[in-house]
């Protein structure tokens, strides 16, 4: 896992406990996202409330504040498992969780099972691209086919929750985090976040494959000032409503069990301390009956947010927000007997947040199903099996974008000599990325070997230069590719071969939590590695490893072809080879615009008009003086093929869209070239006129659809009023009557359009 992270120390700051609530309540209706059941909060298990009734009447009071501490793994002793402690996370060894669980079990007083839970963010053994990667297929199976093992796996060991999926929209690609989200938009975030909370709890989370999900972080921790981790963030309501809530709303209305609070201020008011999105919008306004938990230490750090002036106030503020479970810090377990005699907080508030926690128990299964079998956690066979690694192969090929392809470089002819070159070519602690759960690098398939095998000439692997990948505590700044001592080996390898693969990009802890930069182009001198390769002649294509958007500028003037892989997973070189070669027509689409210089963050598709829009040709308008392009390197939604595709013919099922009506807006999709291959069909809107501004373009449907050379198919998408309307800066849902423009195409940059209006 990650290195092990201190207790911040409390600074007495000597305030009350102060929440503006800046925010007004709000009451919107309209769902958003890829889910519109609630099939997932149907309780699956009656007769619960009535079990949590009688042990509530039993509880002594340290029994509730018990079961509202999350202890990390390196806290959790027997005293605490005896005394009833709520949860702990990060503890993988089987034998210590079932340890751990026959004293709480067994000889705590009221016999309370411990809620094990873990980060497994994109897979726990068998790890799967990371979540950027993933959003790019534009495929919600490839997000299921991860949580579907990852929850298995995690399962297997003990653990029934998972701090996944973080859901948080980010324009922001300075921010480490991106990569664990799935990028800048709220529908494929909310398609994505549905998929994945369907995947990992199924239709009942007590199933021994199964685990409860836990939506993080909540809310808006994807637009931090600067990019700067855990850094604050100022947002207007309809922004946040319309923005950063949809994945969220989507993954509750999936049945996500319970959700984690975000470190960052939301408009002064910290996510583990905000009554209005914790009880305000969560719990009234979406009826959640799940619990929250803090993120680490968080209840504490309302201290150093200088919403708090103690531990005590700390504990109140956050209490009467919503928070329910306190994670490492003990806030609320030492405070709440001296704050309930002053009255500050309620007894109603803390069995409120403990029936919460014992439901989720309940429903986990946990009072019948207490331990786990540790004959298969203990045996190698259950993880990483032969056909996880072929569902990751296969998710991993699809979560790949070709970005450039000039002259046909791609894919390669395995019967030429292949020199693979660069810091990430025979990487397989890399290859697996930020959060890489307990998988471990000799899982991993690297480039070279996964070429060796496809490639029926021979392979060379010559680094150029190295990626260090320096994880906490070291804190020097990273030095990947920092020499280029090895460059003239490498150029020797070049041009004793028939064709080059360069593999560059971040080493995995460059991207992350913790892990925001300043400059966001290829680290260290791997732009000249590239330059020196090219020189040679030889032809060569660019494979990219990395977690977040990149500023591309320089490779893509250098080099004829870039794939970007994103970081693969277990089967890296396997999935990699396989699309380099072109038994994998890479299908995948950009789930966040790549800029092409830093100082255009932040860059994004679906931004506001302005009243002098962006044109490089005239000086007062929205523009800068020194760069002569309004739009990013590479939009949203874009992504090359080895074949080509046409979409046409835009219809609407009708021009007018009457309340509660919908329209079917239908585009033809053709492969014109001579490969199979995946085309992304998008729709995108736009509302013109409306009482708030609203985005020049907005995605409200996708399908990814695979054709055979010239076959044709019809993709149809349903627009309704929960697609036309919008929320105002007073948090109301709005469907406004007007025009609603239709875009449809292969990105955000789609040119068929037409459009109908809506009428009351
Ligand atoms: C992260 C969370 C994570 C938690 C537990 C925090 O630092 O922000 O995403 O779930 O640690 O590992």
């Amino acid at each position: 896992m990650r290195g092990a992270k201190n207790l911040l120390a409390a600074i007495a700051l000597g305030m009350a406990a102060l929440i503006a609530l800046v925010l007004t309540g709000a009451t919107g209706a309209a769902v958003q996202g890829g889910t519109k059941a609630g099939a997932g909060r149907l309780d699956p298990k009656p007769g619960i409330e009535k079990k949590i009734d009688e042990l509530l009447k039993q509880m002594t009071l340290d029994e509730k504040l018990q079961q509202l501490q999350l202890d990390a793994d390196w806290e959790i002793t027997d005293d605490g498992a005896r005394a009833g402690v709520g949860s702990v996370f990060s503890l993988t060894d089987p034998v210590r969780i079932n340890h751990h669980q026959h004293i709480a079990v067994e000889q705590s007083r009221l016999h309370i099972p411990i809620l094990f839970a873990f980060d497994t963010i994109h897979g726990y053994r068998t790890v799967f691209p990371t979540p950027l990667g993933e959003a790019s297929s534009f495929d919600p199976s490839v997000p299921t086919a991860d949580d579907t093992i990852g929850a298995r796996e995690t399962a297997t060991v003990g653990i029934k929750q998972i701090y996944s999926p973080m859901v948080d929209l980010s324009h922001e690609p300075r921010w480490g985090r991106i990569a664990e989200g799935a990028g800048e938009d709220p529908y494929l975030g909310s398609v994505f976040a549905a998929a994945r909370v369907e995947a990992a709890q199924g239709a009942d989370y007590s199933a021994l494959d199964k685990v409860v999900t836990s939506v993080k972080h909540f809310a808006a921790y994807g637009q931090p000032e600067g990019g700067r981790e855990y850094n604050t963030t100022d947002m207007s309501e309809q922004r946040l409503r319309n923005f950063y809530l949809p994945p969220f709303k989507a993954a509750i209305e999936a049945g996500a069990g319970t959700v984690m609070c975000s470190f960052n201020a939301i408009s002064g008011v910290p996510g583990c301390a905000n009554h209005e999105t914790e009880t305000d919008i969560l719990k009234k306004e979406w009826k959640f009956d799940g619990f929250i938990e803090s993120d680490y230490t968080a209840v504490d750090e309302l201290i150093r947010h200088g919403i708090a002036g103690n531990g005590a106030d700390a504990a109140e503020a956050a209490l009467n927000a919503g928070t329910d479970s306190e994670m490492v810090s003990t806030n609320i377990r030492d405070n709440a007997q001296q704050l309930l005699a002053d009255h500050r907080i309620t007894m109603g508030r803390i069995d409120d947040a403990v029936r919460r926690i014992l439901r989720v128990k309940f429903r986990a299964g946990l009072f019948d199903q207490p331990y786990v079998d540790q004959a298969k956690a203990t045996d190698p066979a259950s993880f990483v099996t032969a056909a996880d690694r072929a569902a990751e192969r296969a998710a991993a090929g699809k979560s790949m974008v070709l970005l450039k392809n000039d002259g046909g470089a791609l894919p390669l002819d395995p019967t030429k000599s292949v020199a693979v070159i660069g810091p990430l070519g025979n990487d397989q602690h890399d290859m697996l990325g930020p959060w890489w759960g307990v998988g471990r690098d000799t899982d991993a398939v690297s480039l070279y070997d996964g070429i060796k095998a496809q490639d029926t000439s021979t392979t060379t692997f010559t680094p150029g230069c190295a990626m260090i990948d320096k994880d906490p505590p070291d804190l020097t700044p990273a030095d990947e590719c920092g020499s280029d001592a090895g460059f003239a080996a490498a150029v020797e390898a070049a041009q004793g071969a028939q064709q080059v693969v360069l593999a560059v990009g971040e080493s995995r802890g460059q991207s992350g939590e913790a892990a925001a930069r300043t400059e966001i182009d290829l680290p260290g001198k791997q732009q000249e590695l590239i330059d020196a390769i090219k020189a040679t002649g030889k032809p060569f294509v660019v494979v990219l490893f990395n977690g977040r958007p990149l500023t591309l500028t320089k490779v893509a003037a250098s080099s004829p072809a870039i794939l970007e892989a994103w970081f693969p997973g277990v089967e890296a070189g396997n999935a990699v080879a396989d699309v380099l070669f072109g038994k994998v027509n890479p299908g995948g689409k950009l789930p966040v615009s790549f800029p092409r210089v830093l100082g255009q963050i932040p860059i994004y598709y679906n931004h506001e008009p302005t009243g002098r829009p962006c044109d490089p040709t005239f000086k007062w308008n929205a523009r800068y003086r020194d760069l002569n392009f309004c739009d990013p390197l590479y939009a949203f939604g874009y992504g090359l093929s080895y074949t080509t595709f046409a979409i046409s013919n835009l219809r609407l099922s009708s021009d007018e869209m009457r309340h509660n009506d919908t329209v079917t807006a239908s585009v033809d999709v053709q492969n014109t070239g001579a490969r199979s291959g995946d085309e992304v069909v998008q729709l995108y809107i736009h509302d013109p006129v409306a009482s708030i501004s609203q985005p020049v373009r907005r995605l409200r449907g996708f399908e990814r659809v695979t054709l055979a050379p010239g076959q044709t198919k019809t993709v149809t998408f349903t627009l309704g009023a929960d697609d036309v309307g919008f929320y105002d800066n007073s948090g109301h849902f709005v469907v406004e009557p007007g025009t609603i423009d239709v875009y449809a195409g292969d990105s955000s940059t789609a040119t068929l359009t037409d459009s109908f209006t809506v009428t009351h």
